[in-house]
């Protein structure tokens, strides 16, 4: 049986860092569900396929190829063949990507492509609703959080690092944005599973929240 880890909680909240570095240490192979959206996105964009067009994206669900490779220990992310890492980070996805996630076939097609992934393998994966829906019965559930203004300079100081131009007001506007739209959706709303660990990132180091989900990890796989 494979052992899985559900990391959720809201953008910034240091999901995908944390996943990245507890994955690595405890030999789990991370998973980015909200990049998986993100590449979605990225197509609709190119395409100029709209939110509403539902046969289009209908169409396009049923071929579409998204993938995650890891490279020399850098996780790269394929759409339909093409490496698309930095481009899915980019304002443009970045500011349609909630919507798209809400639009109910997406969802189910991400569901069942991350259900498939799991298969036979040990993982731990990070997204909004890995604990409440995609995999209700993980070994593991954690919600990270962390304040909205903390989450935005993180957010900033990433982009900054990755040389992608943004300023503080307007991603803090966006994940105040995104968080009213990911909470308040209709379809899996960003909610903490009943049995997931509540853990409040805003005064945390990374190192003090990876070593927090290590030992919850360990500590439940010798139960
Ligand atoms: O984690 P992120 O910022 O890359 O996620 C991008 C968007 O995708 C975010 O607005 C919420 C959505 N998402 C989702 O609805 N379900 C997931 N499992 C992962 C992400």
């Amino acid at each position: 049986m494979a052992f899985i880890v559900a990391i959720d909680g809201p953008a910034g909240s240091g999901k995908g860092t944390v996943a990245k570095l507890v994955g690595k240490k405890l030999d789990l192979v991370n998973i980015d569900t909200g990049a998986m959206y993100r590449c979605v996105s990225l197509y609709m964009l190119r395409n100029n396929i709209g939110l509403e067009d539902l046969q289009s994206i209908s169409n396009f669900l049923n071929v579409i190829k998204i993938e995650q490779k890891n490279d020399k220990g850098i996780e790269k992310f394929y759409l339909n063949n093409e490496e698309v890492t930095d481009k899915i980070r980019e304002k443009d996805v970045t500011e349609i990507v909630s919507q798209v996630s809400h639009i109910r076939i997406v969802r189910e097609k991400m569901v069942e492509l991350q259900r498939n992934m799991a298969k036979n393998i040990n993982i731990i994966m990070e997204g909004r609703d890995i604990g409440t829906n995609v995999f209700p019965n993980a070994d593991v559930k954690i919600y990270l959080d962390a304040s909205a203004e903390e989450r935005a300079n993180r957010r900033l100081k990433q982009n900054n690092e990755k040389g992608i131009k943004s300023n503080y007001e307007e991603i803090l506007a966006n994940i105040k944005f995104r968080d009213n739209n990911d909470k308040t959706s209709d379809v899996a709303p960003l909610i903490q599973a009943e049995d997931a660990i509540y853990i409040d990132t805003t005064n945390l180091a990374i190192e003090e929240v990876c070593k927090k989900i290590i030992d919850i990890i360990i500590d439940k796989k010798k139960k």
